[in-house]
């Protein structure tokens, strides 16, 4: 077990650069999933930690012992991938057994450990089958059980989840996390999917065009988006996002839109004008801090119910306002026909305002 640091890990293909500058720590025993979009540079970090590409520029560090010159199999990580990677040929046993025997362990200690792997992981009953005679959810298995068996210090998983039906993806998603807080391998996990960064890790590490965004836990994301990718990025259905200028009139400060006018707080209009680099802003607001006006007040303004989709317990509300969609996001026992114009208005507690050209957050 150790932790693992990247210290302005950069790697260039030819002239694309695929991870840019990062600097991140993966502590001891921790579960960190790099989250982004395809292509963000994800796999490319995780081949670099394994050692499989050398960064172009920047070092890795585990505990503080730096790693770039030292070859895969020397760094002891288990990396489990999206297709799994098994040996078609060999038995179950043999697939997990091949690390160990590559390292020419004892062969009683072999089976004693390839064992126990079943054991955790469930697969007893496998070992004598060929990966062909397996479904995907045990191929998935397997592959664990190959990275675990040798007690890697550090586990490296890219979309380890992605080939696996709904379903299971839910199980496994389950699976996995006790697992890792059982064994507490460092453990670094990529995923464009996140809803799984955000219910297994215990941090995740939002890249985008292969920088850093933001890390932090599913909580601070969610809440306090540090520019516009982030907020777009966490949450489903997503924030929606319009756009707003600041205005100041004699009576206050106000954003003001084509559909709207909201009066802000002094200390709100403050923030904002210290630290925006223009009167242009983007306001973010989550479905679910959208709501149907009780009373006409200020911040109140009209939309048009445009589209209802049923979710079962909730239902989402989709409001049309001067050309822009907003998502409102309700008690499936709201009732409204498309057409219908509803008094709408924002949490103003829970609204999120970027700079329009730095896309940063400002509140
Ligand atoms: N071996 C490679 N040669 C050239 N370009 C690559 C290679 N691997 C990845 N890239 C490029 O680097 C960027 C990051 O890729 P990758 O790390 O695979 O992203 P992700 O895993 O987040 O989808 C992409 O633009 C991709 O096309
Ligand atoms: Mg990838």
């Amino acid at each position: 077990m150790v932790s693992v640091s990247l210290e302005n890990l950069t790697k260039y293909f030819g002239r694309v650069k695929a991870v840019d500058n990062v600097n991140l720590k993966i502590e001891d025993g921790e579960f960190i999933a790099l989250l982004g979009p395809s292509g963000c540079g994800k796999t490319t970090t995780l081949l670099m930690i394994a050692g499989i590409y050398k960064p172009t520029r920047g070092k890795i560090y585990f505990g503080d012992k730096v790693v770039n010159d030292l070859p895969p199999k020397d760094r002891n990580v288990g990396m489990v991938f999206q297709s799994y990677a098994l040996y078609p040929h060999m038995k179950v046993f043999d697939n997990i057994a091949f690390p160990l025997k590559l390292r020419k362990e004892p062969k009683d200690f072999i089976k004693k450990k390839v064992k126990e792997v079943a054991e955790l992981l469930k697969i007893e009953d496998l070992l004598d089958r060929k990966p062909s005679q397996l479904s995907g959810g045990q191929q998935q298995r397997v592959a664990l059980g190959r990275a675990l068996a040798k007690e890697p210090d550090v586990f490296l998983m890219d979309e380890p989840l992605a080939n696996l039906d709904a379903n299971l993806r839910v199980i496994m998603r389950v699976e996995l996390k006790r697992l890792q807080k059982r064994l507490g391998i460092s453990t670094i996990y990529v995923t464009h999917d996140q809803v799984e960064a955000m219910t297994m890790a215990d941090r995740i590490a939002v890249l985008n065009k292969g920088r850093l965004q933001q890390v932090g836990d599913s909580k601070q994301l969610y809440d306090e988006p540090t520019n516009l990718f982030v907020a777009s990025f966490i949450g489903s259905p997503p924030m929606n996002f319009v756009e707003c200028t600041l205005r100041e009139r004699e009576d206050g400060t106000y954003l003001e839109a084509e559909a709207f006018k909201l009066k802000i707080g002094e200390n709100i209009g403050r923030t904002i004008k210290e630290n925006a680099t223009s009167a242009d802003l983007i306001l973010g607001v989550r479905p679910e801090d959208v709501s149907v006006s009780k009373r006409k007040n200020l911040g109140t303004f009209e939309a048009e119910v445009y589209a209802v989709e049923p979710l079962g317990r909730d239902i989402i509300v989709n409001l049309k306002t001067d050309g822009t969609l907003i998502k409102m996001i309700t008690k499936s026992t709201f009732k409204a026909e498309i057409g219908e114009k509803i008094p709408v208005e924002f949490d103003l507690n829970k609204i999120h305002i970027f700079d329009k050209k730095t896309e940063n957050a400002i509140f």
